[in-house]
């Protein structure tokens, strides 16, 4: 740990409550490197995050770091983290939809996490639609289809029996709209208890996060700080910058702290999950101090509220299929499933 970081006592970190009963704590730390660091890099961070005080970490079998982070989670434990003091999210990847690969897939993310059991375990997307790491944005799985439900729950079968079987203890959804969630919610037997989705000031997706909110579906946001440095396969040359926008840049410098840690305490408060991303311990640290100081005022979160430009980042164009019109499609802009 650098020795000038003081460390922040996991107690007094804020937690949601699942509906389950569990508790999750309220900021987690992300693992998905955007092709710009080794897996041993990310590692090492989760070793040094833990160190400071973080104990959720969102983790992916396609992020391609679990064996690394594995070591590093083992590491955490023989200093005298219990693992149930640990929160640990793992993802089913694309190609692994069919029924037949969803348990081998959640088993071999345990062997390399070196756990017995995930906290939670999610679909990554809700399409099988593959691309190898770092494909270009043009790049189209051949086999690529649109959402069809009866293959989403066929899917989700398997992932309630990795509940059954205690390889995770909860399960949950990521990249969904409300028309697919709402068609899950109908058909499953084991609720999802969390929903994992970008949110950013500049992404407030007010209608589905309410959506989850209501449903007690806990709202996980990822590119919190708007992934500044996300691949070039994601980025447009409309997005906008979440940590460049004046309202954000006027709370900072009230606050005498780095934008990017005006995103995460907004999200803490507005009552999402945020898994803010760095390798740099200065970085990981004020992200997860800003969780435990005082809150931003009731105008401020008014002000931040309304900056809200609709912009999603994470577009998901590499996981089109033959005969969509764009990225849209992937999205349910009428509020339909696109077929
Ligand atoms: N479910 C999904 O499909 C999905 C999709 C995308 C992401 N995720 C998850 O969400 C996590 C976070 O998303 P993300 O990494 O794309 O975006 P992010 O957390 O919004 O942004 C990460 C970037 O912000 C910078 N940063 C972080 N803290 C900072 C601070 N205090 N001050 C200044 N800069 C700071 C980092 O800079 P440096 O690198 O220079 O430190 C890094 O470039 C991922 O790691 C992954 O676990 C999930």
């Amino acid at each position: 740990m650098s020795a000038e970081l003081e460390r922040i006592d996991p107690a007094s970190i804020p937690y949601r409550t699942l509906y389950t009963g569990a508790k999750i704590p309220a900021i987690g730390f992300g693992t998905f490197g955007s092709d710009r660091f080794t897996a041993t890099e990310i590692a090492e961070a989760v070793f040094g995050a833990a160190e400071i005080g973080y104990r959720h970490f969102d983790c992916a079998a396609v992020y391609g770091n679990e064996k690394e982070i594995g070591v590093s989670l083992q590491k955490i434990m023989s200093s005298g983290v219990q693992r149930e003091e640990l929160w640990v999210t793992s993802k089913l990847w694309n190609n692994k939809h069919a029924e037949e690969d969803v348990i081998p897939a959640c088993r071999q993310t345990l062997q390399d996490l070196k756990l017995e059991y995930l906290d939670l375990y999610l679909v990554h997307w809700p399409f099988p639609n593959h691309h190898g790491p770092g494909a270009d944005v043009n790049s189209r799985d051949p086999l690529a289809v649109p959402y069809i439900h009866e293959n989403y729950i066929k899917t989700w079968r398997q992932m309630e029996k990795l509940v059954e079987l205690g390889l995770a203890r909860h399960i949950g959804t990521s990249n969904m709209t409300i028309p697919k969630i709402k068609l899950l919610l109908r058909d499953a037997k084991i609720k999802p208890a969390a929903n994992e989705m970008e949110l950013h000031p500049h992404f407030q997706q007010p209608d589905f996060f309410k959506f989850c909110i209501d449903n007690q579906i806990a709202p996980i946001g990822f590119a919190p700080i708007g992934s500044p440095t996300r691949p070039d396969r994601d980025r447009m040359p409309d997005d906008t910058v979440d940590i460049e926008d004046p309202v954000i840049i006027k709370i900072a410098n009230k606050l005498n702290v780095h934008p990017a840690v005006i995103c995460v305490k907004w999200a803490v408060q507005r009552g999402q999950i945020p898994i803010p991303f760095s390798v740099h311990a200065a970085k990981y640290w004020s992200n997860l101090k800003a969780a435990t100081t005082e809150p931003l005022t009731e105008e401020e979160m008014r002000e931040i509220a309304c900056i809200d430009k609709n912009n999603r980042l994470i577009k998901g164009q590499v996981f089109l299929w033959q005969g969509a019109k764009d990225w849209q499609d992937l999205w349910d802009q009428d509020g339909e499933i696109t077929s």
